[in-house]
């Protein structure tokens, strides 16, 4: 794979002209894999559009071939671009080939030589997201983007995550915070961390920041809170990672009603393709709302019996709160604990009747350290095992399959929408 560009944003261009009011694309990435040069500058040059000026994109070699090579060791962007350069009878099955190495949140759009309706239709009914005839124009791409991605009926971009922990201290920061590292350094993807612990929270000692302001703000400010201002709030914690910080002040009490997270998580949904939700280990209005609504639950507890008591109430009450949604995880922590008696992670996971993702050893010394540097587990111990756990974790909560980055097999269950439909 080469890289004709590896930023293209680094020769920043005037933007284009676009209405004032026009919505932004979210902060997802695009890789486009074309055939001629021509079509390269052309994808590049949509990144000058007001519209794309959150998109991180980048344009390789290679047309749909390229991209399948790209894709059977690395994760696959929010969307894919592709050129064609083959018939219309060779085009569905070239992608066919792609669709097995796509994980099944990406969209493709296919940039192609044939005018042809009946390929169209057949590409659309495929899951293909859109076909555009070239020679097109920059303009065209982009509003193909903005359709699919920031269009009123579009669903958000983001998957929303949250840690609980069944007691406090069983490590709940601790595992939202390193996930979000594993996924951000994996997918590449732009990420969020809301610390939703607000007089206590550590995110901001853990990424060692110390911003001003954060999530306590955007709450306060309800229904003035607009995506400006989100991102003036967040701070850049790491590649790839941002924060909505805790004020961590006891001047005042946060007592929230029931709803009063939700705009300013739609909003990061909106925006972000991650939002990890570091919740409070308390049990109130907003914390069950907040459980009983995001994509993913993930509970971390300790392999004693206090944490098995509350990891099967919270686990029961998640699942009755949300019948139709993804059931509750699991996560064992400080496992190995010396001289503890420990109920084994089987037999908890069992009780507590959830999906086992990974149980995190104890390990005083390391996570002392981590702490106190204010940094993640991998940049104090890259090569630690621990690290496959949180990445482990963090491909299962984003609906990857772990063993689908380096070293992909195709089975059914992992096609993208796009041949899923049809199988
Ligand atoms: N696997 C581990 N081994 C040793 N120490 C750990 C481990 N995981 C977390 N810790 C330490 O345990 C303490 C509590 O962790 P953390 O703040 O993540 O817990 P929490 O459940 O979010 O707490 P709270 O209930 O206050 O929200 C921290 O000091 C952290 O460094
Ligand atoms: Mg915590």
């Amino acid at each position: 794979m080469s890289f004709l560009t590896p930023d293209v944003r680094a020769k920043e261009e005037p933007a284009a002209d676009i209405a004032p009011g026009a919505r932004l694309i979210p902060r997802i990435t695009i890789q486009a894999f074309c055939e001629n040069s021509q079509t390269a500058q052309l994808v590049e040059s949509a990144i000058h559009d007001r519209r794309m000026s959150k998109v991180a994109l980048t344009t390789h070699n290679g047309g749909i071939d390229g991209a399948v090579e790209t894709y059977k060791s690395n994760p696959t962007p929010n969307l894919i671009i592709v050129e064609t350069v083959l018939s219309p009878g060779e085009i569905p099955k070239a992608l066919e080939r792609l669709a097995e190495v796509c994980d099944a949140s990406t969209r493709v759009v296919v940039l192609g030589h044939a005018n042809d309706v009946v390929l169209y239709r057949e590409l659309i009914r495929s899951g293909i997201s859109e076909y555009i005839v070239l020679p097109a124009t920059a303009q065209q791409i982009v509003t193909a983007i903005t359709e699919l991605f920031a269009s009123e009926n579009a669903a958000p971009i983001g998957r929303t995550v949250g840690f609980v922990s069944a007691k406090g201290g069983a490590g709940g920061s601790t595992v939202a915070h390193n996930v979000c590292w594993a996924i951000a350094t994996v997918l590449r993807q732009d990420s969020v961390i809301l610390d939703m612990d607000l007089p206590f929270g550590t995110a901001g000692l853990n990424f060692n920041q110390d911003p001003p302001h954060g999530l306590a703000d955007a709450i306060t400010a309800n229904q003035k809170v607009d995506q400006t201002m989100l991102d003036r709030l967040m701070s850049k914690a790491a590649s790839h990672i941002n924060l909505l910080t805790a004020p961590v002040t006891l001047d005042r009490t946060f007592d929230f009603e029931e709803r009063e997270f939700e705009s300013v998580i739609e909003m990061c949904q909106n925006t972000m393709p991650v939002v990890v939700l570091d919740i409070p280990h308390a049990w109130n209005a907003w914390v069950r709302q907040t459980l009983a609504t995001i994509d993913e639950v993930v509970i971390v507890a300790e392999p004693d019996l206090a944490n098995l008591r509350n990891a099967k109430n919270l686990a029961d009450t998640v699942k009755a709160l949300r019948p139709t949604e993804s059931a509750p995880c699991l996560v064992l922590n400080q496992v190995g604990m010396p001289r503890r008696p420990e109920i084994s992670p089987g037999e908890f996971a069992q009780s507590v009747e959830c999906q086992l993702l990974g149980q995190i050893p104890f390990d005083a010394a390391l996570f002392g350290t981590a702490a106190n540097n204010g940094q993640m587990i991998a940049e104090v111990a890259a090569n630690n095992k621990i690290n496959e756990v949180y990445r482990a974790i963090g491909m299962h909560v984003t609906g990857r399959n772990a063993a689908h980055i380096g070293g992909k097999s195709s089975s059914l269950m992992k096609l993208p929408s796009f041949l899923k439909k049809r199988a």
